[in-house]
């Protein structure tokens, strides 16, 4: 673990107080800035000394040939990488000469906040250069909330004791040189030199350059320009050439006199539209830029965070770091899907290349929910991205031999590029888990245009697939066979009982919105016969259950299955998948990832209390939580269940995955599902907020080390705010129509402003279960240090 002492615990923002060369990587990724639609690494402005230099646009990618030692039939032959786009973060720095590079000189001070509400990283530093010149240097740098494909820099500099000639250089990059990648497979693939220049020019303050990739011919066109202001005169010049552009401005200023350079940078891209189309569009968007001035700029993002905060934030009284976590998470939630515009979100966002930039199951599972409560309008794009992949995954099915559509396990832009391996091709469970969301989705928002629409489109696709895979056995129980369910550590299973579950709802589902739309129904081709099939393989759908051990098989025969030896196993031999043969792993017990608990906790109603109980003791000590997607969800299963200090344990690891680099793999970007898992844990955990057929539901309990958890949630257009202690939990309605919720499954009607106030029932304590030696997640005790 690799705990960043330097960032201090604050309510609204995280700051670090000094620069540590080792950890710059992490950082870059932590302090990331992004809308959906671009991202910035948080590279320093000058971009030496680096971790991974990064500047990505959703949806850019190039093609990569998928060799393999011996083909087989249908396996994906071309993969799809991130790429590093042109680099426009950079500003350069000379002191009378001499480069601004903070492994040089004495750096006296240096500071860098990320501010939630503000949604900017800025940056203080004071440097003394190699010949004893000290100068004050500040930056300001947002991506742009409100106008997509903007993103500025405001950066002064000034000498502190003697006057100095300043040459503040700023740039455009494109190709720029990348640091070779570690053997991790989860680090994903860096490209070099990735673009192809088309076009460029300089002029005045501004610069322009298209560039297209080599394979996937996608057309990336980015341009600069400026604001320069100082008390003295200023010299500036500007050129271009095929893969970047400069514009420099130089002054020689006294002590005290301030150069100022307002940097506004856009980027565009487009498979479709020219070169000349490219380039008029980033020009246009850097005009609106120019519009806004650089203090507008800031006022419509603050404005824009207000909004978000007004409906979504989470206050947590008790433990200072968690409070300080889920706004982080947040914050870096509402970056990745906030102006995605039927785009999706990477495992990583737009922070770094990580997976190689690929969007996976995640999305729809972990970040969606949160999505779906607090910004709807982003959730139905990414589930409108779906659909817009739908023609691939109708091929992909095609070609599998299946009907209906087949969702790729990781791709960008819809095609399968996960090379064949038992846990990708087989998981075919991200069809429900799409379902899944879109049930979600019109079950919290009431949006109607959408259910019709996206949802029933990607319903009726999945119901198919699930109805060509699975089959009705001699007894008539509907089985699917030889899957991979959400554990990756057991592959090729029959009926697991995730899968099944979840398939179970989108067969369903699908049955009851073509039901819901006849006319629709008949526009997607699905008579009677069909949708009569859907409902039969629903209702018989086999899920397995072991009467010996009186609980439920993640998947058929697993609990005979011998259990891993994690006496023998060391804990410098985790994530397992690092240092054993997967064939060994998958025919014994031991789970990388919640599985059946994850089924427990999104589809709870399938399992009665005493299952959730002895299935969650079940599972407990054979769960390694090699992926960070398991740590949220045993935090919601764990506080259900009566474990309220394990689950603040989960809690803990969830919310600090990325701020304490607890997979060591930050530097690759941020864990977005994971820090979705923050408010998944403190919302469906200590919440208990669960959801069905249009009724949202709440069963609070608070773990000792909170005193107090405030919430708000939108719910079919409304805010409601939900704050509880220990002993009472208040429900108030901000806005809108009166609604219904429950409260431990009782009705609370909800009218106006009037608040209600409910007790907290005390939940029975049960002995805490054990996990594998060595796994067991660190304790965690409260953070309290003022702030
Ligand atoms: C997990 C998958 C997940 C992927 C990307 C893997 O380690 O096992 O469930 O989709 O990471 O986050």
């Amino acid at each position: 673990m690799i705990r960043q002492a330097t960032f201090t615990v604050e309510p609204w923002s995280l700051r670090e107080t000094s620069l540590d060369l080792d950890l710059l990587a992490q950082a870059e990724s932590i302090f990331a800035l992004s809308n959906g639609h671009l991202g910035w690494r948080a590279n320093l402005d000058e971009g030496e000394p680096h971790g991974l230099p990064g500047t990505y646009l959703n949806g850019v990618y190039e093609l990569q040939p998928m060799p393999y030692a011996e083909a087989g039939y249908g396996f994906p032959e071309s993969g799809q990488t991130v790429i590093n786009v042109t680099n426009g973060k950079l500003i350069r720095l000379y002191v009378d000469d001499e480069p601004f590079d903070v492994r040089y000189g004495e750096l006296r001070e240096h500071e860098r906040v990320l501010d939630f509400r503000a949604g900017v990283l800025s940056r203080r530093a004071e440097w003394v250069s190699p010949a004893g010149q000290a100068v004050r240097v500040s930056s300001i740098r947002l991506v742009s909330l409100t106008q997509r494909a903007i993103a500025a820099i405001c950066y002064e500099v000034e000498p502190i004791d003697k006057a100095a000639r300043i040459t503040v250089q700023s740039e455009l990059l494109a190709n720029e040189q990348l640091p070779v990648q570690g053997a991790d497979p989860r680090s994903g693939t860096v490209l070099e030199r990735p673009l192809s220049s088309e076009f460029h020019n300089a002029e005045g303050t501004g610069v322009v350059l298209v560039h297209k990739t080599q394979a996937s011919g996608l057309r990336v066109g980015s341009a600069m320009d400026h604001l320069i202001d100082a008390p003295a005169e200023v010299q500036v010049d500007a050129r271009s050439y095929a893969d970047g552009g400069v514009v420099a401005a130089t002054a020689t200023l006294e002590p005290g006199q301030r150069l100022r350079v307002i940097k506004f940078v856009a980027y565009g891209w487009s498979e479709v539209r020219s070169m000349t189309g490219i380039r008029d569009q980033v020009w246009a968007a850097l005009s609106g830029a120019r519009q806004a001035g650089w203090d507008g700029l800031l006022a419509e993002q603050r404005a824009f965070l207000d909004d978000f905060w007004d409906r979504a934030d989470v206050a947590v009284d008790g433990d200072t770091e968690v409070q300080q976590a889920v706004r982080f998470s947040l914050f870096h939630i509402l970056q990745a899907g906030a102006r995605g515009e039927n785009r999706p979100i990477a495992a990583k966002g737009l922070t770094g290349p990580g997976y190689g930039g690929h969007v996976f199951w995640d999305t729809e599972t972990f970040v969606l929910p949160v999505l779906t409560f607090t910004a709807p309008d982003a959730a139905a794009s990414v589930l409108r991205w779906r659909q817009s992949t739908l023609p691939a995954a109708i091929d992909r099915a095609g070609q599998l031999g299946l009907k209906g559509a087949a969702f790729p396990w990781r791709t960008i832009a819809g095609q399968e590029c996960s090379s064949y391996w038992p846990a990708g091709t087989a998981a075919f469970h991200v069809n429900a888990d799409i379902a899944h969301a879109v049930t979600s989705y019109v079950d919290v928002t009431g949006d109607l245009d959408f259910d019709r629409g996206t949802g029933m489109e990607l319903l009726t696709q999945t119901a198919r697939l699930w109805r060509s895979l699975g089959h009705h056995d001699a007894r008539g129980q509907f089985r699917i066979d030889g899957v991979t369910g959400p554990d990756e550590y057991s592959a090729i299973a029959d009926n697991n009982i995730y899968t099944n579950l979840m398939a179970r709802q989108n067969l369903a589902a699908a049955a009851e919105a073509a039901k819901r739309y006849p006319e629709r129904a008949l526009e997607l081709g699905i008579d009677a016969e069909e949708s009569a099939s859907w409902r039969d393989a629903a209702q018989s759908m086999f899920i397995p259950y072991d009467e010996t051990l009186q609980v439920h098989p993640q998947a058929e025969g697993f609990t005979r299955h011998q259990a891993w030896d994690f006496a023998g196993t060391r804990a410098d031999q985790y994530p397992l998948l690092l240092h054993f043969p997967y064939f060994d792993l998958y025919r014994k017990q031991v789970v990388k990832q919640a599985d059946l608990v994850l089924a427990m906790c999104l589809l709870g109603d399938a399992f009665t209390a005493e299952q959730k109980v002895r299935n969650f003791d079940y599972y407990e000590p054979l769960t390694v939580r090699d992926s960070s997607l398991s740590a949220c969800t045993q935090a919601v299963m764990a506080a259900e269940v009566g474990h309220l200090g394990l689950a603040f344990d989960y809690l803990g690891e969830a919310a600090l995955m990325d701020l304490h680099d607890l997979e060591h793999n930050t530097r690759d970007g941020v864990h977005i599902a994971s820090l979705a898992g923050t408010w998944i844990a403190l919302v469906g955990g200590f919440g208990g907020m669960r959801h069905s057929n249009g009724t949202v539901g709440f069963a609070p309990r608070l773990p000792e080390g909170l005193t107090r958890l405030a919430f708000t949630l939108m719910i079919r257009g409304r805010r409601l705010r939900v704050d509880i202690t220990h002993t009472a939990v208040t429900y108030l309605l901000a806005d809108g129509e009166p609604l219904e919720i429950l409260h431990h499954g009782v009705p609370v009607p909800l009218t106006g402003t009037k608040p209600q106030v409910r007790p907290v029932p005390a939940i029975a304590a049960r002995p805490r279960p054990g996990q594998p030696p060595g796994r067991e997640p660190a304790h965690r005790r409260a953070s309290q240090e003022a702030t």
